[in-house]
């Protein structure tokens, strides 16, 4: 089988390594990739946003299967494109990924169809929101309606900086078009917990639960990135939690999709916290998390391309899904100055035997050597018995891996530690 994977992260090269587990899988093409992708994948450049070049690179190869796994190609109709014209594909149409592409649609979503969340307001003009925000309790959420590089979220402390998030997201346009309505909620604490879990649209099968890191530096500190680590499982996310979850989250909705004429197919990704009420619903993300799928996919059992197929042909509820009784910790390894200015074209080594726990995000090739090209720069990742094992093992790896400027956290797991340690 000839696959195409549609992206270019860490996520991505996770992906593609899993597929390649599955012997009918033939070839596999990365719509663009990058290239530390480049022994897995052939390497296609073609922009993950360009639908009409996917479409065509997918017909004229005579691809039997597509992986679309960032947000924007699904919310701008990237399945529905491919579909049109024969590929079978692994992802929601774009009457679905509208879970994640609003924000509005999907706190309307939870509040018809009474799915747990944080209770919000939404304004579509930015003198009401002002009014509100100068008088709502503190701290409060300030979340632009579409997507921005997962930077549409500020946590306001006090009521200045809730001002300021409203000034700039709507008169400002810091999110453009993005902006162009915002949700105010009520602040919620508790731990984080992110679940994946592949629907057909009938069935949900979650996968084990993982812990993002989301701050740059130690301690939660620094500003928000698009991730630094992950490991999985989640110790707050008991088997009592995710039968709760079950029940009153990822069931409810995958039928209110339905009943919208929404079905979602694919990898839901439910960004849960686990408050003194109970779990909510923080976000849905309409894909694989990043970089949540570089722990969860290296302890999955089960064949992913099977799955994924499952998915698309309604069946999921007669496939194994199966993930290993070990844990997993990834650490991201970032261009120093991440998120925000950083330097680039560094040469980027990685010892061969841990090329498997490497997944490569922000590199390229350059007169045949891979250089940093972005600010997370790639995740390592560990499988061991345990969590603690799975760190250190993580960190051992890290040290095999070399670049100039690389920066990453140093404590990668260490709450879910001490969550275990109780
Ligand atoms: P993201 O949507 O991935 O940019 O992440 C936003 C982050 O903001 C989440 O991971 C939470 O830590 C935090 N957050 C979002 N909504 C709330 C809320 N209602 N209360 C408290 N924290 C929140
Ligand atoms: N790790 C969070 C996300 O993928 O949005």
């Amino acid at each position: 089988m000839k696959i195409m994977v549609v992206g270019g992260g860490g996520r991505e090269h996770a992906i593609i390594k899993k597929l390649k587990e599955n012997k009918n899988v033939t070839e596999i093409f990365a719509l663009p990739g990058n290239g530390g992708m480049a022994k897995d994948a052939t390497l296609v450049p073609i922009g993950a946003k360009d639908i009409p070049a996917i479409v065509e690179f997918a017909k004229s190869n005579a691809i039997d299967y597509a992986v679309v796994a960032p947000d924007d190609p699904l919310v701008l109709g990237c399945v529905d494109a491919l579909e049109a014209v024969g590929v079978p594909c692994f992802g929601p149409r774009a009457n679905a990924a509208i879970i994640e592409g609003s924000m509005v649609f999907s706190k309307n979503l939870m509040k018809k169809y009474g799915i747990p969340t944080a209770t919000y307001e939404v304004f579509d003009n930015a003198e009401a929101a002002l009014e509100y925000v100068s008088s709502c309790p503190i701290p409060t959420v300030v979340k632009a309606d579409g997507l921005a590089l997962g930077k549409g979220v500020i946590i306001a402390m006090d009521r200045e900086t809730a001002i300021d998030a409203v000034k700039s997201i709507m008169q400002e346009g810091k999110f453009g078009a993005s902006g162009n309505q915002i949700v105010v909620e009520e602040f919620l604490t508790g731990p984080e917990v992110s679940v994946l879990a592949f629907t057909d649209g009938k069935a949900v099968k979650p996968m084990v639960s993982s812990m993002d890191h989301k701050r740059a530096l130690d301690n939660d500190e620094g500003l928000n990135t698009g991730g630094m680590g992950t490991i999985a499982p989640n110790p707050y996310y008991t088997e009592e939690i995710a039968a709760e979850c079950m029940e009153k989250i990822f069931l409810p909705t995958i039928d209110a999709m339905n009943k919208e004429g929404r079905t979602f197919k694919g990898c839901l990704y439910f960004g849960l916290m686990l408050t003194p009420s109970g779990p909510k619903v923080i976000e849905y993300n309409c894909r694989f998390g990043d970089p949540e799928t570089q722990v969860v996919l290296p302890l999955l059992e089960s064949d992913l391309l099977e799955i994924m197929m499952a998915t698309t042909n309604g069946n999921l509820d007669k496939c194994e899904v199966k993930f290993a009784k070990s844990a997993a910790c990834c650490v991201i390894m970032a261009s120093k100055g991440y998120p925000e200015k950083y330097e680039s074209g560094y040469e980027i080594t990685i010892s061969d035997d841990v090329y498997d726990s490497v997944y490569v995000a922000g590199a390229k090739l350059s007169d045949g050597k891979l250089v940093n090209a972005g600010g997370r720069v790639l995740g390592v990742t560990a499988v061991e018995d345990n969590l603690g094992d799975a760190i250190k093992s993580a960190y051992n790896k890290c040290k095999k891996v070399d670049f100039a400027n690389a920066y990453y956290r140093s404590d990668i797991g260490a709450k879910a530690i001490k969550a275990l340690e109780g």
